[in-house]
């Protein structure tokens, strides 16, 4: 085992094991935000510099610290390591710059955006954004395409993070559309619009961290806060059933995959789970999911109900007979 010690806290961990599952280890805010690592995805990480750390020691046998800032989610850990994560200014300065890199060519259409409210780069801009860019470009623009009958892509919001290419690669059976050009003129397409049908494609939507592809069953029905989102399941032959479901009264608004506190999905659902089942019958509706207190998801969320037993009943007002 290695030891490692991120932001002053230390845990013991694989040889093998990367700065940033390191970090997850210890959780909370000694963990690096990742745009473009995704846990089940092999290949991913790399790309997108958010998860940028100091490495202030290299290792227990050379104390020297690395040179540059170096990206969490692909570099692996050695005995003795000291990292530093919000600990350090330079970690913070460079994460600001990389924002205000992402948000170059990536419109502030937050308010007409599905994915405004859970979207990565959102919360992200929230914590390290600058109020004034110095860019003085105009930003990229490209046409909003159907990249299948079910996935709209919105190509201005892509931040070229790889994750819905390596879905389509490592989940369905032809991957159809994938990062065309290079360069400042590189984008996400198909070719042939409408093009992916498979039926796990719909997790692209999913692992997209921005808004760049999203559900065309649930476009601008509703802003995701005011839904709840439920876990629920059915007997489905193609994957495990078990998804979220986001009601509004009895009606189920959208359904996707289940997401772990790293935005990451729990598992892959297909893609009848996804468009086809919105009806309440469809579903065993298991009870509210756990959203973090901070997302703006959280309001009007409750997750339990008060205890008959704690209220106390009023004197001289009678009790409802069961
Ligand atoms: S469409 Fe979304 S998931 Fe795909 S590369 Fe762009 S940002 Fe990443
Ligand atoms: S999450 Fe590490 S480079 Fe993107």
């Amino acid at each position: 085992m290695f030891k490692v010690t991120i932001d002053n806290q230390q845990v013991d961990v694989e040889e093998g094991t990367t700065i940033l599952q390191a970090a997850r280890m210890i959780g909370g805010k000694v963990v690096p935000p990742a745009m473009c690592y995704y846990s089940k995805l092999r290949g991913s990480g790399g790309k997108c510099r958010t998860c940028l750390v100091k490495v202030a020691q290299s290792s227990a046998k050379d104390p020297r610290p690395m040179p540059k800032l170096v990206a969490s989610c692909s570099t692996p850990v050695q005995d003795g390591m000291v990292v530093q994560n919000l600990t350090s200014p330079e970690v913070v300065e460079a994460r600001k710059a990389i924002v205000e890199f992402l948000l170059l060519n990536h419109p502030l259409d937050c308010p007409v955006c599905d994915q405004a409210g859970e979207c990565d780069l959102q919360d992200l801009s929230f914590r390290y954004g600058m109020e004034e860019t110095g860019s003085e470009e105009d930003r990229r623009e490209f046409p909003v395409t159907d990249i299948g009958d079910k996935i709209k892509l919105h190509m201005n919001r892509c931040i070229l993070c790889y994750r819905c290419v390596y879905t389509a690669d490592q989940l369905t059976d032809k991957r159809l559309h994938g990062v065309l050009y290079r360069g400042d003129v590189s984008e996400i397409g198909t070719f042939i619009q409408q093009a992916v049908t498979n039926n796990f494609s719909g997790n692209m939507i999913d692992v997209c961290p921005v808004g760049a592809l999203t559900d065309k069953t649930f476009r601008f029905k509703s802003r995701v806060w005011f839904l709840n989102p439920m876990n629920a399941h059915r007997d489905c032959p193609s994957c495990s059933g078990n998804v979220t479901a986001w009601m509004f009264g009895n009606e189920i608004y959208r359904v996707t995959g289940r997401k772990n506190q790293y935005g990451e999905l729990e598992e892959f659902i297909c893609n009848e789970c996804r468009f086809e089942k919105k009806d309440p019958g469809d579903w065993v509706i298991e009870g509210p999911r756990h959203i973090k207190r901070q997302s703006v998801i959280s309001a009007n969320h409750y997750e339990r109900m008060k205890k008959q037993s704690v209220i106390k009943p009023i004197e001289g007002i009678m009790e409802d007979p069961e």
